[in-house]
């Protein structure tokens, strides 16, 4: 069994990330800058969004946050994606979800220019992106598909079995690894809520991508020997013996599964470390105007 080490790998392309940053300004070229919004005081999106400023920190690129409170009304936000949406100075920008209910996520998501969603969830990128198209792929993907590809597991033929059809991850992670190329060409399944024997899809499955949001949901007897799992799952539980009062626990019972896996990434230290490094990296496409010229 290896563990496939998120740490190592989002730090290694965080470093290269830094020295494309330090390529462009030797060449003279703008330092890339995101923005983030964040609306009211929520305790996760506090943190990741603290997070991601600090990877902006981390990669050179220049960051602004942007705070309102959770009573701002639709038509302000809307007004502020504009405004950001024709500021030439901002690369990229992302509005932290989730937003009080009386704000609508899918006007908000359509409203910004989609050569500036470096969160790839405009309808034009998840467009383009299912479409084989050069677009912002959306970061949990990415970032799975990422340590697919630096650990070289092979994808090509094999049944991939991916738990949960959120659009954030089940959705796209499938379409992504179904596409020609690698990694891609597999035999992808959805499974979910309705799915009438899981554990019998699973127990055929090459790679088991498990997108739940179900603590300890995929368990030994659900698995064959030298499985690959990948599990995104990362909810907070209580715990005391933390500084945060918390504790994140994935979709997979990890002490009963690993002993089968060829490969499994931990939680934490698998996809969550590779979900932030993944924004970074559409925060220098988006400097650099790769994508959309
Ligand atoms: N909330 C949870 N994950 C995300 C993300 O990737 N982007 C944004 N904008 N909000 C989130």
């Amino acid at each position: 069994m290896q563990l496939i080490d998120g740490k190592a790998v989002s730090a290694a392309v965080k470093e290269e990330i830094a020295a494309e940053v330090q390529q462009l300004l030797a060449e003279g070229r703008k330092r890339p800058h995101l923005v983030a919004i964040l609306v009211g005081h929520d305790g996760g999106s506090e943190a990741y969004v603290a997070g991601k400023v600090r990877d902006c920190a981390d990669c050179g690129f220049k960051s602004t946050l942007i705070r309102f409170d959770d009573d701002v009304t639709e038509e302000t936000l809307l007004a502020e994606v504009n405004r950001l949406n024709q500021d030439a100075d901002v690369d990229g920008f992302i509005v932290q979800l989730p937003l009080p209910r009386h704000i609508s996520e899918q006007k908000i998501t359509e409203a910004i220019d989609y050569r500036k969603d470096v969160d790839g969830f405009h309808p034009v990128n998840v467009g383009r992106v299912s479409l084989g198209l050069p677009g912002f792929v959306s970061a949990t993907p990415a970032g799975i598909l990422e340590l697919i590809k630096r650990y070289q597991i092979e994808t090509a033929g094999k049944h991939v079995v991916v738990i949960g059809r959120s659009n954030i991850v089940g959705k796209p992670v499938a379409n992504l690894l179904m596409q020609k190329g690698y990694p891609g060409n597999a035999s992808v399944t959805v499974v979910h809520s309705y799915s009438n024997d899981i554990r019998a899809q699973c127990l055929s499955a090459d790679i088991i991508i498990c997108a739940l949001g179900k603590p300890g949901f995929l368990t030994a007897d659900m698995v064959r020997e030298g499985v690959v799992v990948i599990d995104v799952g990362t909810t907070r539980v209580p715990a005391n013996d933390t500084k945060s009062g918390f504790r994140l626990k994935g979709d997979v019972d990890f002490n009963g599964v690993a002993p089968k896996c060829s490969y499994i990434t931990p939680v934490p230290g698998g996809v969550g470390l590779m979900t932030r490094v993944s924004l970074m990296q559409n925060t220098l496409l988006a400097g650099k105007k790769s994508l959309y010229p």
